[in-house]
């Protein structure tokens, strides 16, 4: 157990909460004070079990000591070098650590801090790409209606998620939406559902219409997760791939929540036997115990940009104060050993079966519409009662008082624990979320 931190608050105005209702929270907070392995706990010392690794990042369990006496160690010997014309050796060691895990050709990482950032830097390095091959007029994005896609201005741009969008609207960049994949003939299945690959002809349209040849990039999630866990349909994505080479489009996987044994595999791309050109990933990277993603590149997309200027050139004009900030390095470092160590991506695998039959006996509720489930994700999604949304919201803050931590969007509740998680944790994440459906 680690110590008790003070849980004395004099003002709770002061912190602007991110996508929190504020006003409702601070009339009746509900804070965590503490975590261990599978546990978060409340002022009060109950446990609530996280049945969604904190925000999809947590996959080795709360508080790893090794993470943590890592990135101490980090701190005490080199804090900080920022990674402007000047390197340290941690950053060097965990590209390469990165790219023993990602598809093979996958193999250039560029360090970010966030998912957000990891979008908005593969979208400049799409550009980068097209322009030094004289294909500056490739100017479009395509990407998905119920995307999510983080929330700098290039991510709000390419979500599909009406709400983070519709305030910021003007002046984004160009980006036309495929229709997300989500049909009711596939409810309730398991996995890769078998009807919606045709979907993947709307980028052909796409391109039809605008031209393929302004075209950047396609981004996807290969199963998207905020908007409540919808994997790619069969052949959807090999669909994507061959149209994105017939007209010389970069395949952009965002990997932020699928990345890291999510899908029972390294990563949704090998999950889903299609490799892209570039793919992003962040949260699990650190177990979430410092801030940090990462695009990795084609190794034809570095080379592309690299050698188009002398050796003296900047390539890239882009970058990050804290860009393979050295504790982030340490702690992504410290993630992957015990990555590798409890060989946590083949227990990730191993669990899922369990997993999804868990979830999926809930569909006898009446207020469950839909499940769906991959890997060690899943979504429970409920009859709207009232406005879209607000049975969820109802949902969440009961939960809280249950002892269950999850992520919701809307009406879907989306399930996602750490890949340390037991049979009998299983059992209690599904038992306590069917104690407050039953009681809503
Ligand atoms: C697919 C995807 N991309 C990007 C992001 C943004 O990541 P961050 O919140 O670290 O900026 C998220 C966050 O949930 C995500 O799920």
């Amino acid at each position: 157990m680690g110590h008790t931190e003070s849980t004395a608050i004099t003002n709770l105005e002061p912190f602007w909460m991110p996508f929190s209702p504020n006003r409702e929270f601070k009339r009746e907070p509900r804070m965590f004070v503490r975590a261990e392995g599978m546990y978060l706990y409340p002022p009060d010392g109950r446990a609530v079990i996280d049945a969604s690794s904190g925000l999809f990042c947590v996959a080795a369990g709360h508080c790893r000591p090794e993470i943590a006496e890592a990135v101490h160690r980090q701190l005490l010997t080199l804090d900080f070098a920022g990674a402007f014309l000047r390197g340290h050796p941690k950053a060097f060691e965990l590209a390469d650590r990165i790219v023993g895990y990602t598809p093979a050709g996958l193999n250039r990482v560029f360090f970010v801090n966030s998912g957000s950032e990891a979008v908005d830097t593969a979208m400049k390095m799409a550009l980068m790409y097209h322009r030094v091959r004289g294909h500056a007029e490739r100017q479009i994005f395509v990407s998905r209606e119920r995307a999510y896609h983080g929330v700098n201005l290039g991510g709000v741009a390419l979500g599909g998620m009406v709400n983070n969008r519709r305030a910021f609207g003007t002046g984004l960049p160009t980006v036309y939406h495929m229709r997300h994949t989500a049909l009711p003939q596939n409810r309730m299945v398991r996995g890769q559902p078998p009807e919606g690959a045709d979907l993947a002809d709307d980028l052909q349209r796409i391109c039809q219409t605008y031209g393929g040849e302004n075209v950047a990039a396609v981004f996807v999630e290969p199963t998207a997760g905020s908007s409540g866990c919808l994997p790619p349909p069969q052949g959807y994505l090999d669909r994507l791939r061959q149209i994105c080479d017939q007209h010389g489009i970069l395949l952009v996987f965002d990997e932020v929540i699928c990345g890291w044994g999510r899908m029972g595999a390294n990563f949704g791309a090998q999950a889903f036997g299609v490799t892209p050109d570039l793919l992003l990933m962040a949260k699990a990277l650190t177990n979430a115990a410092q801030p940090m993603g990462a695009v990795v590149a084609r190794q034809s997309v570095y080379d592309t940009i690299t050698e188009a200027g002398g050796e003296r050139t900047i390539e890239f004009f882009h970058g990050y104060t804290y860009s393979a900030h050295p504790a982030s390095c340490a702690a992504a470092l410290a993630t992957l050993d015990i990555f590798d160590k409890e060989r946590l991506i083949d227990r990730a695998r191993d669990m899922s079966p369990y997993f999804s039959d868990a979830i999926h006996a809930l569909s006898d509720l009446s207020c469950v519409c839909d499940i769906r489930s991959i890997g060690m994700m899943a979504a429970v999604e409920l009859h709207p009662r009232g406005a879209p949304g607000s049975l969820g919201h109802e949902v969440q803050k009961r939960l809280y008082d249950r002892g269950l931590h999850l992520k919701s969007t809307g009406d879907s509740l989306i399930l996602a624990p750490p890949f340390v998680a037991e049979r009998h944790h299983i059992d209690q994440i599904a038992s306590l979320l069917r104690g407050v459906l039953v009681e809503i």
